[in-house]
């Protein structure tokens, strides 16, 4: 395969920080995509629709004017968010979700939910007014091992979920695991899955490479090699369950490079040509264009892109850096051969 063409993909998962950070970065994505599911995990986070709709103005004056690109807003789900912020979120047409952030679980997530008992009524409106609940899989007790997170989540919780409100539209996020592909391809339309372009790319073997590699540190963190091939399998031969949604979480060189170092890899800039990469190893690009510009939309019931776009296999070098408001990004693959190139 040389050369594909395809309906403009859009992002189902992405974190685009606020203020001079999220100028740095929203064009990068707004280059590639059509739209994108825009996470509330700011600080302080987005909790009312209010806040959603002022971020989403915030957004739109940073995207550049030779981009065509929409924002697709999300509400941050906490013990005590009500059930008429639900309603109005599910009324509003710039907000297409609500997030589950269990309490400590990754980035900004202190102010997520303590017990999933406390949300019981939230839920049952979102079910009710047709607001998807997106979902960070993974079970924070200290004694829970890292690598064990996501199915501990969908074995005490989110199977739970499921039982409770059968008719709730529920996207298992940046899933990881084997354990995961399995239950998403067990359920019916209403649960969904997204992949990111580095959970398809590395497995844990990454984040030791050569030394500590804090630019390969997520969360959920990077499973063995058997599940990365899992996740390959589930995006490349299970069209309409499984979507693109990169998790591209930026956060400054020295925040990574750090004793305590962040977690989430940048691939904002060429998660497109990434993708592709992840599709040409699993030898078959047949499911290509479900997974990037039609499963999302037909999960969230929005229209399909109408612009197309084309890869081309031609090799580049990712940059080593780049410029991050007054500091420094390391993209995800810095410095390496991509073998294919995005034309407008
Ligand atoms: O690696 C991650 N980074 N995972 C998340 O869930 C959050 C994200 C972030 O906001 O940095
Ligand atoms: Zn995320």
């Amino acid at each position: 395969m040389q050369e594909i063409t395809l309906i403009r993909p859009d992002d189902w998962h992405l974190h685009l920080r606020d203020n001079q950070q999220m100028k740095a970065v929203v064009n990068d994505t707004a280059r590639q995509f059509s739209r994108a599911i825009i996470m509330p995990n700011l600080v302080p986070p987005v909790t009312s629709c209010d806040q959603a709709l002022a971020y989403r103005q915030r957004i739109l004056t940073a995207i550049a004017p030779s981009n065509n690109f929409e924002p697709l807003m999300t509400l941050y789900l906490t013990d005590s968010l009500s059930i008429d912020e639900i309603k109005l979120a599910a009324e509003s047409p710039f907000i297409h979700a609500a997030k589950l952030y269990p309490a400590g679980a990754t980035t900004n997530s202190d102010a997520g939910v303590t017990h999933i008992d406390n949300i019981q009524q939230v839920l049952e409106a979102m079910q009710k007014h047709g607001l998807p609940l997106l979902v960070h899989g993974e079970a924070t007790a200290d004694n829970i091992d890292i690598f064990d997170r996501e199915k501990v989540f969908i074995d005490n919780t989110l199977i739970k979920i499921r039982q409770q409100y059968p008719e709730l539209r529920i996207v298992f996020e940046h899933i990881t695991t084997s354990d995961a592909v399995d239950y998403v391809l067990s359920q019916d339309s209403n649960t969904a899955a997204t992949i990111t372009a580095h959970h398809l790319l590395i497995n844990r073997n990454a984040l030791f490479k050569g030394g500590m590699n804090p630019h390969h540190y997520c969360l959920p963190v990077v499973k063995r090699e058997q599940h990365r091939l899992a996740l390959l399998k589930a995006a490349s031969q299970h069209p309409g369950k499984f979507f693109a949604g990169t998790d591209s979480a930026p956060h400054a060189q020295n925040a990574k490079e750090s004793a305590c170092g962040c977690a989430g890899i940048y691939s904002a800039h060429a998660a497109i040509e990434l993708y592709a990469e992840a599709f040409e190893q699993a030898g078959d690009f047949s499911s290509f264009e479900s997974f990037m510009s039609l499963a999302g939309p037909a999960f969230y019931k929005l229209p399909i892109n109408k612009e197309k776009i084309k890869l081309t296999k031609q090799d580049w070098i990712m940059p080593d850096s780049l410029t991050f408001a007054e500091q420094t990004l390391i993209p995800f693959k810095a410095g390496q051969t991509i073998s294919w190139t995005l034309s407008q």
